[in-house]
């Protein structure tokens, strides 16, 4: 019989949650920050004193692996991020880990040794918070991500990825980071919701069928600065109007298609200088466009580079786009989900299929294993908010089904 131990997995989140560089209730924990390096340092040691042998590779992502009886076998991994984007809960991710981590105890203490080793994934930098692109380990894993396109990457301190891995102890080409397709037999991640479906319908889980496509546009946008009571309106460029105006561009692309699944967001406006008195001369912006149909996100992108084309002409500023990442969106596995279906009914717990509208590691894992996702409902659906919460059952029942698909997969 399988059992996972609750409290155990409450007080696991709990001090996890302690490794922030914010006040709590919000966590804060920025991939290679000092903070992560802790917060990872603790998670192996729990790893290591459920006796698993842990391995890290020259990204950081961090593997715990419960060997199975037969070691010729691809084993079946879980997992999910410990990274923690500023001022977010304590719940995106390390569900996932965690909860994999009870799983995987779970299914020891219920004295079962699978056939297949199980394998538990700590993922590096889920969110792209410093890198400015997510899923930056599974990307890597996938390959998805070239190494050396990895390499060129840069944080907002102009420190390369190979910087700042070295200095928190992660050297080695990241050429090694690839796998295989077929390395895993399957790969299940467990995950909060961070949306409202399943709580306003009272349903404990959510198996997820579909990823939506993200894609990351940097815009970089220059004008002329000066005094902000000195040079006359008429005269000037200021970089910061043109960003505002492409902000509410995002907002005209998203709305435009008619479909919900269409999003558009500005979170991230950097102003240069930044001083009250001075005109904006330089605005650097990320612009984060999602759709489950891709082509439709093309089309939003398309139409937001044509706005900014408009704008800078009309402004009077130069305008220069990147596509830091536009990434197809992905089906999950019929054999995966059938094994969290199978495990949900064997507990006579409710569920309903649903399509993912945030991003995973899964969407990269889908490239190289057969993949599916469990959903938790999460208070208010609120994520990315120092008050997300879900709540110890509903972690447990979503760690219960993880465990018994694991083991179901793993035999
Ligand atoms: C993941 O954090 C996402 O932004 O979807
Ligand atoms: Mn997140
Ligand atoms: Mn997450």
């Amino acid at each position: 019989m399988i059992r996972i131990d609750g409290d155990q997995l409450t007080r696991e989140l709990e001090a996890l949650a302690g490794f922030s560089d914010a006040p709590a209730p919000a966590v804060t924990r920025v991939v290679f920050s000092e903070t992560d390096a802790k917060a990872r340092a603790w998670f192996k040691a729990q790893c290591a004193a459920a006796g698993l042998a842990v391995r890290e590779d020259a990204v950081g992502n961090t593997f715990a692996r419960y060997a199975g009886s037969d070691s010729s076998l691809p084993a079946v991994a879980t997992g999910s991020h410990i990274d923690a984007i500023p001022h977010a809960g304590r719940y995106d991710g390390t569900v996932g880990v965690l909860g994999g981590l009870e799983a995987i105890r779970a299914i020891q203490r219920a004295g079962i040794r699978p056939r297949r080793s199980i394998e538990l994934i700590q993922f590096t930098s889920e969110e792209p918070t410093r890198f400015g692109i997510g899923c930056l380990g599974s990307r890597l894993m996938c390959g998805s991500r070239d190494a050396k396109s990895g390499t060129s990457l840069k944080d907002k301190e102009d420190r390369t990825l190979d910087e700042v891995r070295a200095a928190a102890g992660f050297a080695g080409s990241l050429e090694t980071v690839r796998l295989a397709r077929g390395h895993y037999a399957a790969f299940l991640e467990l995950h909060i919701e961070q949306g409202p479906l399943l709580e306003r319908a009272g349903i404990p889980l959510g198996l997820v069928t579909a990823i939506a496509a993200p894609a990351t546009m940097r815009v970089t946008i220059e004008g002329e600065g000066g005094h902000a009571g000195a040079v006359l309106m008429p005269d000037r460029r200021d970089a910061f109007l043109a960003a505002a105006e492409i902000a509410l561009a995002v907002e005209a692309a998203a709305k435009g298609t008619g479909a919900i699944d269409s999003v558009g967001t500005c979170g991230l406006c950097d102003i240069f200088p930044g001083a009250v008195n001075s005109i904006p001369s330089r605005v650097r912006m990320d612009l984060d466009i999602r759709d489950i149909d891709e082509a439709r996100r093309e089309k939003m992108l398309e139409q937001i580079a044509r706005a900014s084309d408009e704008i800078a002409a009309r402004r009077k500023v130069k305008i220069t786009r990147e596509t830091l990442n536009a990434d197809p969106p992905c089906t999950c596995d019929t054999r995966a989900l059938a094994a969290l279906r199978g495990a949900a009914q064997k507990h006579d717990l409710k569920f309903q299929e649903m399509v993912s509208r945030a991003y995973h590691d899964s969407l990269f894992m889908s490239r190289i294993a057969p993949t599916a996702m469990v959903f938790i409902p999460c208070r208010g659906g609120v994520s990315h908010r120092p008050d997300e919460y879900a709540s110890p059952e509903a972690i447990a029942q979503g760690a219960l089904v993880l465990a018994e698909a694991l083991a179901e997969l793993a035999a």
